[in-house]
């Protein structure tokens, strides 16, 4: 190490705007090619410099970050361009990037200074994700686009649309399987994911062990979809009720039902591999049942059932019923007021600017 002591510390930076599992996995890989992982985010007036305005503000970006379990250290206003100071500053040893080129507003490779310098290291991106990648998913979910019976000709006109359905791969028979018919062969939900779920990605993001003797068990479920800002406050705070926190995840059949339109916007094996990369989150169960039963309760030893202040749909009876009378369910204020829904509304106003 450059610090003079073993340890190795790596430096990561970014915007990490909608935090998706891709960041996750790159912050994974880093951390894993050293001991400590630093990460530098840049501000909002930075971002805005350099690539126009980000949709998380950066105490959201910051947080969300923080979140991360791989993350060490997080330090704010990280420059655009990575210098050798600022590496030396935080006595990192290098720094790892994504294989992709990232130019500065001034047209240089925001990395030249530290690969010139030989502390630069490359990891892979991950296939199938990335922020334009959700914001297109979430552009195709639009009502108007849909509900009319002439979607294609309506996605043809709008220009914006064509450029992200290029940079997306999506093809007009996606759109009339995303749009027109759940039941269509495909994904349906999330036709534009190119992403491909193995074991060994869960592997590694998972912590693969139990709940220790003794650890107070808290249940938590829902569909976390875009893993978000009001994801991770609830997390937090649900993980100070217990020691072992463990997400039920509702498959995307279920969440279609309650949520309706194109909901989710990604699928269960990357809604698992987002709540994963959340450091309260001990344990995922992959599809869980939307009514939390006594096989549930038993089965995961569950202490304590946990919700936030979100509506809970209770058409086909309350889903928290059982663990309510045995004095076991406690409704939590994340303090966040952040959605899924209000995300893609965010992002649909803006969608011009992507
Ligand atoms: N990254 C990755 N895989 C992805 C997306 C991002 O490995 N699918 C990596 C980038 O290569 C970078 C880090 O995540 O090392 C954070 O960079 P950031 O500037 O926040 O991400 P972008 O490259 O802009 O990612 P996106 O296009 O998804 O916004
Ligand atoms: O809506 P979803 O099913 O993804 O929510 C998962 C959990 O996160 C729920 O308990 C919900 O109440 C909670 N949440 C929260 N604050 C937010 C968003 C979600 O407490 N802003």
């Amino acid at each position: 190490a450059t610090n003079g002591s073993s340890e190795v510390r790596v430096w990561c930076d970014g915007c990490y705007d909608m935090v998706h599992f891709g960041h996750a996995n790159a912050l994974r890989q880093a951390k894993a090619l050293g001991d400590k992982l630093i990460v530098g985010i840049h501000n909002d007036a930075e971002i805005t410099r350099h690539k126009g305005p980000p949709v998380f503000t950066q105490e959201e970006r910051y947080k969300m970050v923080k979140g991360i379990k791989w993350v060490d250290e997080v330090v704010e206003d990280a420059p655009y361009v990575t210098t050798l100071e600022t590496l030396d500053k935080y006595n990192c040893d290098f720094c790892v990037h994504g294989d992709d080129i990232t130019m500065s507003a001034d047209g240089v490779d925001c990395y030249h200074l530290v690969k010139a310098a030989d502390r630069y290291k490359e990891v892979q991106r991950t296939q199938g994700v990335s922020t334009t990648d959700l914001v297109g998913r979430m552009l195709l979910m639009t009502k108007n686009h849909f509900q009319k019976g002439d979607s294609e000709y309506t996605v043809a006109k709008d220009e914006a649309m064509q450029n992200l359905m290029k940079k997306c791969k999506i093809n007009s028979e996606g759109l009339s399987n995303i749009g027109m018919d759940h039941k269509a062969k495909g994904s349906p939900w999330t036709g534009s994911c190119q992403f491909l779920p193995t074991t060994q990605k869960i592997r590694q993001f998972s912590d693969g062990r139990g709940p220790s003797p003794g650890d107070k068990i808290v249940y938590v479920a829902g569909a976390f979809d875009l893993f978000h800002i009001g994801h991770m406050e609830f997390l937090e705070k649900a993980k100070s009720f217990g020691d072992f926190v463990i997400v039920g995840l509702h498959t995307d059949l279920v969440v279609n039902k309650y949520k309706g339109g194109n909901y989710p916007i990604m699928n269960i094996h990357e809604r698992v591999l987002s709540v994963l990369a959340c450091k309260y989150v001990n344990e995922v169960v992959i599809g869980a049942p939307y009514e939390v039963s006594k096989e549930l309760m038993d089965h995961c030893k569950v202490d304590v059932v946990v919700h936030g202040q979100t509506y809970i749909p209770s058409e086909h009876g309350d889903p928290y019923a059982l663990p309510k009378t045995m004095g076991k369910f406690i409704l939590i204020d994340s303090g966040s007021t952040v959605t899924t829904e209000k995300i893609v509304e965010r992002i649909i106003k803006n969608r011009l600017e992507y």
